[in-house]
């Protein structure tokens, strides 16, 4: 059995060869405090963030794109191993989707995450490749592909082609960061506390890179920074827009960067094919248009963006050991193809 595995920031995506997507769920798990025993995951543990009482904590277990509690993310892949081959008999061989500019000590922790949460064999695929594969584009063409891959820690960027990274990189201001800056904001601006959930949730409902034409209002609840009770404010689309653009800029001076050291003749390919995006964040509003405007180069958002690295990742490992002359991970020029345990 094999599996693709992408534990992100935000969400834990698990495709399987043939089945498809098999798991989808915020990548939270909450734990008793004093025993450790796992109390929910996914979904109902990402209802209990912020509403837990000191006997059960609550945690995203992978911090910009690293993992920040080691033994919470094992106990979460452990569980989330177990709902998809609790029939099965041998244990499954995964890929595992790694960020850019990731250290051995951290690419590390995912292998022994991964391998003591019960997989028999784990392979490391950087994340732009596999959300390459994952968004159907053929990286083994000697054509320059750039791919961006905006999730909750991390915005990665590559220039692929013939199956290697030409040009990557990596900032870790994502989505997450994203909400930390609206929560300052409305803070600020409105004298309103809200916490990180809350701006999660108006950003998607609201959140745009350039303003959006309606504008929208979305409701913000949380607790006057004055009087201590609870309220509810209205927010614009164009304040939510004016929150993000901070964190915005970091992905778009890194474009910027990867571009002036591509090779002109991948640049060509790229100014012909365009910039594909990936991720749970390329479903921004207008994220598009802004990378569109900043870089010159059309951008489009790949299908099903948030399941492409997972689905990718799954069918790396699947071409590596069957059809290794098409897509052979072991000739890809990332610096992790080493990192394979049996
Ligand atoms: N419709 C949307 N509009 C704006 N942002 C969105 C939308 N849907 C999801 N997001 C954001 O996308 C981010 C999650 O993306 P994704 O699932 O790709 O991240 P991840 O893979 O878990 O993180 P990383 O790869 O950085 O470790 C979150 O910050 C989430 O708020
Ligand atoms: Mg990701």
């Amino acid at each position: 059995m094999n599996l693709g595995i992408d534990l992100g920031t935000s969400r834990i995506v698990i495709y399987e060869p043939g089945a498809g997507v098999v798991l989808d769920e915020p990548s939270v798990i909450a734990v008793d405090s004093r025993t450790g025993d796992m109390i929910a995951f996914g979904n109902e543990a990402r209802e209990m963030l912020g509403r837990t009482p000191d006997s059960i904590r609550a945690e995203y277990p992978v911090k910009k794109g690293v993992i920040a509690e080691f033994e919470l993310a094992e106990k979460l892949l452990r569980h989330c191993l177990h709902r998809v081959c609790s029939n099965r008999i041998t244990k499954p061989c995964v890929a595992v989707s790694i960020a850019e500019k990731v250290t051995e000590v951290e690419q590390r922790s995912f292998i022994e995450a991964v391998v003591s949460a019960g997989a028999r064999r784990v392979t490391l695929v950087p994340e732009t490749v596999a959300a390459a594969i994952g968004a159907g584009m053929d990286v083994s063409l000697p054509l320059g592909q750039m791919i961006v891959n905006a999730g909750g820690g991390t915005v990665d960027v590559s220039v692929l082609s013939l199956k290697g990274e030409a040009v990557s990189s990596s900032v870790r201001v994502a989505g997450v960061a994203m909400d930390e800056a609206i929560v300052r904001y409305i803070r600020s601006k409105h004298g309103l506390h809200i916490s990180l959930p809350t701006a999660e949730r108006l950003k998607i409902a609201a959140g745009c890179a350039l303003p959006r034409v309606p504008e929208v209002t979305v409701q913000a609840k949380g607790r006057d920074a004055l009087t201590g009770l609870p309220r509810v404010q209205p927010v614009t689309s164009d304040e939510l827009c004016e929150a993000i653009c901070e964190p915005l800029q970091a992905t778009v001076d890194m474009l910027r960067q990867v571009l002036e050291v591509t090779p002109p003749e991948l640049s060509g390919d790229i100014m012909e094919n365009g910039i594909w995006l990936t991720g749970g964040l390329a479903q921004l509003a207008n994220l598009p248009l802004l990378l569109q405007h900043a870089t010159g180069i059309p951008c489009h958002v790949a299908e099903n963006p948030a399941q492409c690295v997972a689905i990718g990742a799954g069918k790396a490992l699947q071409y590596a050991s069957s059809f290794s002359a098409v897509y052979d991970l072991g000739s890809f020029s990332y610096r992790l193809s080493d990192n394979v345990t049996n």
